[in-house]
């Protein structure tokens, strides 16, 4: 089987907490965004773009995520602000892939919003074939307003997903997939 399907059809999500060091280097980094922005675009909008966090980078993102948390629980033990502050230090690499759909004269929202995800998706299929680990998550700081803010981003624009990248520790096991009689309709001709 071709390289690429057989990529296709094995690619599983990594825990970023299985995820380790070394991350991608700063060449391959630009080789994953590269890979990222060669999506479908109805219009050439480029209607998202990408936010790196690496290294030190991300406690500090971590200190605004653990603030925003202990603002929103004022009760929250030592314990859970460590864990909110290690949230984008658990993958030596973290990706936002941000949003920027807006009304436009010709091109719907929906189909910019849906060409960030592809943006995501080849993010994580990069990764992969890279041979790293990903996984695309949002977790409750892709929706708090403060934090994205904080972060740079700007109120006319949502993440998509915080993609994490690193070194898987093993193979991750499978998960049932949706069978195709379920999800496929087909129309053929007689
Ligand atoms: C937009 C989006 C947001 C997601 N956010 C989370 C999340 O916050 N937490 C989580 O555990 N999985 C999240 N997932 C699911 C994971 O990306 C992944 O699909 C899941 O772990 C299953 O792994 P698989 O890719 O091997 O099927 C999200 C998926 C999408 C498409």
């Amino acid at each position: 089987m071709p390289e690429a399907l057989d990529l296709l059809k094995t690619r599983r999500s990594v825990k970023p907490v299985e995820m380790s060091g070394p991350g991608p280097a700063a060449a391959e980094i630009d080789a994953l965004l590269t890979i990222a922005s060669r999506v479908p675009d109805h219009g050439k909008l480029t209607p998202w773009r990408f936010v790196v966090f690496e290294g030190d980078a991300r406690l500090k993102a971590g200190d605004i995520i653990a603030s925003a948390f202990k603002g929103k629980y004022p009760d929250a033990t030592q314990d859970q602000l460590t864990f909110e502050r290690a949230r984008l230090s658990r993958a030596p690499l973290v990706v936002a892939v941000v949003s920027r759909a807006a009304p436009h004269v010709k091109i719907p929202e929906w189909e910019q919003v849906l060409s960030a995800g592809a943006a995501a998706m080849s993010l994580v299929l990069a990764a992969h074939a890279l041979g790293y680990g990903a996984n695309w998550i949002t977790e409750w700081y892709a929706y708090d307003r403060g934090v994205l803010a904080a972060l740079g981003v700007n109120d006319n624009e949502r993440i998509a997903g915080f993609v994490h990248i690193g070194r898987p520790s093993g193979p991750p096991e499978d998960r049932p997939r949706p069978p195709l009689n379920e999800i496929a309709t087909r129309f053929t001709r007689r």
